[in-house]
């Protein structure tokens, strides 16, 4: 029912860990699944330098924000924010239906530390 694509990065998960000086964290979760999933991460010249993402969940989580750190690394903040719920779906070469919103979580997560890097710029 998962594609390869999604098995190895379950298995072979990228860019798992903690950025311990982040420039930017989001935290989101689902309250139906009780999945939860946090990103890191640190800006250069308005790129994302480095991703880093700590995930309590589903194999399908694991995957999708496997896929969501490659997907950001190296672009635009502008380019980024871009980066769709469908995007890392299709990436994966896709989902099963049940297992959708887990591609939810990991674009909410990378747009909320967007966001938080933008909130401390200002402060
Ligand atoms: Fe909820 Fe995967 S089952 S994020």
């Amino acid at each position: 029912m998962y594609s390869q694509k999604v098995m190895e990065h379950f298995k072979n998960p990228r860019n798992m860990g903690e950025i311990s000086d982040a420039d930017g964290v989001g935290t989101v979760g689902n309250p139906v699944c009780g999945d939860m999933m946090t990103i890191y991460i640190k800006v250069k010249e308005n790129r994302i330098a480095d991703i880093k993402f700590k995930t309590f969940g589903c194999g399908a989580a694991i995957a999708t924000s496997s896929m969501v750190t490659e997907l950001a690394k190296g672009k635009t903040l502008e380019e980024a924010l871009k980066i769709t719920r469908g995007d890392i779906a299709d990436a994966l070469e896709g989902l099963p239906p049940v297992k959708m919103h887990c591609s939810n979580l990991a674009a909410d997560a990378l747009h909320a530390a967007i966001e938080d890097y933008y909130k401390k710029k200002k402060r």
